[in-house]
């Protein structure tokens, strides 16, 4: 991994201004933009700015979202992506209800791994047999994990379908969340880094050292898509 992947701001509002702009740019030129969201805290920020930034964009038509993962809880649960991402921005932006498709959290969780296979399967370009999103917004936890791929889990990043069942390490929670394949097929990946706590596993893997191979986020490179981190100051100060 080359540092010209890194884009580096000055705080976490900056770092989730700058890539909400960069998402929107890149949805411009398309027929329809597929991109899976993640939870956590940039994010949350993230989905401020589209919010009140994008307010009226005419994007959100063509704009489908998706989740990389997303607890097994109901909607209105607190735990949930998606009760995140409606309260800042889906119910602040004129987007189709159609352009949502939600993890059906209240379900069965290996049903429901089956079915939102299924769903992105419908309607996400495939390509092989993999759905091929434009755009994976990914976190990273203290731990190395992504999306919901753990380091006690580290199967899922070769697992052959398209969404796993998935169980957070110390609280049990469990999570449906898409496969290392499946993220490793799109045509971009994002990782939105933020905060001191995370510097350590950043500059271990930047630079392939300690126990960077046990960290789920180190394992995410697209083959043929693009991969970029967006990180603040601080979350890139192990790298000086
Ligand atoms: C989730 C996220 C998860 C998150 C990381 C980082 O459902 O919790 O998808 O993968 O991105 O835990 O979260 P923070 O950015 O809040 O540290």
């Amino acid at each position: 991994m080359t540092r010209e992947d890194l884009n580096i701001y000055f705080n976490p509002k900056r770092t989730a201004e700058s890539f909400g702009d960069y998402l929107m740019m890149q949805a411009e030129d398309k027929e329809a933009f597929h991109c899976a969201l993640s939870g956590g805290s940039t994010p949350k920020l993230l989905f401020d700015y589209l919010a009140q930034q994008y307010k009226f964009s005419p994007l959100w038509n063509k704009i489908h979202f998706y989740w990389g993962d997303e607890r097994c809880v109901d909607p209105d649960d607190n735990e949930s992506n998606y009760k995140m991402t409606k309260e800042r921005l889906l119910s602040k932006v004129k987007i189709p209800e159609a352009n949502i498709h939600r993890v059906y959290g209240e379900n069965d969780p290996d049903g429901e791994a089956i079915r939102y296979g299924e769903e992105l399967m419908d309607c996400v370009p495939v390509i092989g047999n993999k759905p091929v999103f434009d755009l994976i917004i990914l976190g990273m936890g203290e731990d190395g994990h992504t999306a919901s791929i753990f380091p006690h889990e580290v199967e899922l990043l070769e697992s052959e379908n398209i969404c796993e069942v998935a169980t957070h390490p110390t609280s049990g929670q469990q999570r449906i969340t898409l496969t290392g394949p499946v993220i490793n097929t799109a045509h971009e990946v994002a990782f939105l880094v933020t905060g001191a706590g995370k510097k350590e596993k950043i500059a271990e893997i930047f630079r392939q050292t300690g126990d960077w191979q046990s960290y789920p986020a180190a394992h995410i490179n697209p083959e043929l898509g693009i991969l970029q981190w967006f990180v603040d100051e601080a979350a890139a100060s192990g790298l000086k």
